[in-house]
């Protein structure tokens, strides 16, 4: 068994026990707390990260974890280029989850340095788990995907979600959201960064863009976009970078008519 695919084996264990303990909880009373007026943590989130972290860092006490309720509200600071680091989003779709909504996941990310090698994002109401690992594709419960083939933004469903700092930059968000809707079939704010991307991945959506992500929301995402033959940038068209603060996600196609919709805008 390569590393590669050890690192993987406890990582599907790991998901698959946050998965168990997602499902349980969404039907329970939550405690519900606010990083900010808009922005929610529940008791559910703390406890599922603590779930991972503890496994993650049993498996493996020489590797960095990076999770979003760890990260003390702050941007957390680059590993060095040789750690590796795992990125690990208890729950995306928090607001979603505090509403009953369906649409929610748990997503871990593996990288060494900047380097992406295994993402793996769980829809634990709808059992769908999307996973990649590098140079090896994408999968969705098991059976390999890839991105769609539309060329048209006019024939294109575009995804997309707000920063928690909306209220503050509502004009700027918004113009952007004018133009694709102007321009594409449909477009659909979810409220899952990184089932937005695995939608991506698997043809559901065909580009999608988003602001001031932290990297445990985008980290496994990204990599089965890009193993799932998509294209991932920023909205310049310039490397996606992982501590960055924006998203320009597309099945290829579509990359370069995304930044000429956005391009009068940045
Ligand atoms: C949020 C979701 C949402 C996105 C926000 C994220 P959270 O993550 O991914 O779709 O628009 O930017 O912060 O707070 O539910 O983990
Ligand atoms: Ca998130
Ligand atoms: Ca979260």
């Amino acid at each position: 068994m390569s590393e590669l695919d050890r690192f993987a084996a406890v990582a599907r264990d790991v998901i698959d026990a946050a998965g168990r303990e997602l499902r349980e909880a969404i039907g329970a009373q939550k405690r519900i707390a606010y990083k900010s007026a808009i922005d929610l943590v529940t008791d559910t989130d703390h406890a599922v990260e603590a779930l991972i972290v503890e496994r993650l860092g049993r498996a493996f006490p020489d590797h960095v974890i990076v999770g979003e309720e760890g990260s003390a509200g702050g941007r957390p600071l680059r590993p060095a280029a040789d750690q590796y680091a795992w990125y690990v989003d208890p729950l995306d779709g928090t607001t979603n989850f505090a509403h009953c909504h369906p649409q929610f996941s748990v997503s871990i990310g593996l990288a060494r340095g900047a380097e992406l090698l295994l993402g793996m994002v769980l829809d634990p109401l709808r059992r769908e788990l999307f996973a990649a690992l590098r140079g090896r594709g994408a999968t969705l419960n098991g059976e390999p995907i890839h991105v769609s083939a539309v060329q048209e933004l006019g024939q294109a469903l575009l995804a997309t979600g707000l920063p928690y700092d909306r209220r503050q930059q509502i004009d700027f968000y918004f113009a952007f959201i004018k133009e694709a809707v102007l321009a594409a079939q449909g477009i659909r704010r979810a409220g899952s960064a990184a089932l937005d991307l695995c939608y991506l991945a698997c043809g559901r959506f065909d580009a999608y863009w988003e602001w001031k992500l932290g990297p445990w929301d985008c980290a496994a995402g990204v990599l089965i976009v890009r193993e799932a033959g998509g294209r991932v940038s920023d909205l310049a068209g310039a490397p996606f970078d992982l501590y960055g603060d924006q998203i320009l996600a597309s099945n290829g196609l579509l990359h370069a008519p995304m930044i000429d919709l956005f391009a009068p805008l940045r």
